[in-house]
């Protein structure tokens, strides 16, 4: 199946609005606008007339219109012509869903399901994105294991010295992968803590659950109480895996928490920030790490691997399979 069959976050909906906005997906050029009424279309960026940059148009009413000729495309991707008044070309337009705060596009008439976000009982954190220069199979392997958090992450995750003592469990199906990781909390800074109404000696779970169609994971990291007790908090974060190119991915991330902290309004913008700053500061230390290699063989052939590695293989041959991309080894 061809990559983008599958549903993609794109855009953030304020990003668009005058101009035309151009975005790189699977190594093609798009561009998205957003038109008076507040539809949105989205079709290559070279104008299917001759090639000029769409991205240089502008909107007018319903459409948009090429600075070359003038041509003008409607989101539905009908063409309308000045010059050439009984044309009957049609654009190769994407279809575009808003959704869970973000613009999201697909081939038109695809079949695929739209990706399972729920969000249910859980306070929104925000949508962000993060562009990342290595290929999608790098920054996958970083994403779903659990042995890095010790030393390249600075919150979440677990410390070094309790590493060892981590269980990992992993499940597969045919088309997701599981990972339940357990082990002590690491030390955190206190208002982190109290907002998460985390113990000292809690036990940290991060528990993911990656799927292919198109790749993205569900993490969710909750604490248990000495006792065993699952704390009340838990924190959701599913995060997009777009190819922008062989050499670029693109990480779409959704954010939420169940606290009850959150409902509070005199808490709610402080936590929420508070949560925020500490996820983009764990993807952006992720990012430092994953470019560092970009420019290493993506293979797993001759790497010496360790219990934490196991979970690769799967994820590798399904992003292979379902998916499309190559696994890499
Ligand atoms: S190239 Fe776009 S209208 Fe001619
Ligand atoms: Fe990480």
């Amino acid at each position: 199946m061809n990559r983008l069959h599958h549903w993609h976050p794109v855009a953030l909906p304020r990003e668009v609005r005058q101009q035309p906005y151009p975005f790189r997906l699977d190594g093609h050029e798009f561009v998205l606008f957003r038109t008076e009424r507040g539809l949105f279309g989205a079709m290559p960026r070279a104008c299917a007339h001759r090639r000029a940059d769409l991205a240089l148009g502008k909107v007018r009413g319903e459409e948009l219109i090429c600075g070359y000729h003038g041509w003008g495309f409607q989101p539905t991707g009908e063409i309308r012509s000045p010059g050439n008044p009984s044309l009957t070309q049609r654009a190769d337009c994407l279809e575009v869903s808003e959704r869970h705060g973000a613009l999201w596009v697909r081939a038109k008439n695809a079949q695929t399901a739209f990706p399972q976000l729920d969000f249910e009982g859980f306070s929104p954190i925000g949508v962000f994105h993060h562009r990342v220069a290595a290929p999608l199979q790098l920054v996958l392997d970083n994403f779903v294991e659990v042995e890095h958090t010790s030393f390249v992450h600075a919150l979440l995750g677990y410390a070094a010295a309790d590493l060892a003592s981590v269980e990992v469990a992993m499940s597969t199906g045919e088309d997701w992968v599981r990972v339940i990781n357990q082990g002590p909390q690491r030390k955190l800074p206190l208002p982190l803590r109290s907002a998460l109404g985390i113990g000292a000696t809690d036990t940290f779970v991060d528990d993911w659950t990656t799927y292919f169609s198109p790749v993205y994971s569900v993490y969710d990291h909750y604490w248990l109480s000495p006792e065993g007790a699952r704390r009340e908090n838990t924190l959701r974060t599913v995060v997009f895996f777009n190819p922008i190119d062989e050499q670029n991915c693109e990480l779409w991330s959704f954010a939420g928490a169940s606290s009850r902290l959150l409902e509070k309004p005199l808490f709610h913008y402080g936590l929420r920030g508070l949560l925020r700053l500490s996820l983009e500061l764990e993807i952006r230390l992720d990012r430092r790490q994953v470019e560092s290699l970009a420019d290493k063989d993506t293979s797993m052939r001759g790497m010496k691997l360790g219990r934490f590695d196991k979970v690769m293989w799967e994820t590798r041959t399904r992003v292979a399979s379902i998916y499309g991309l190559p696994e890499g080894g």
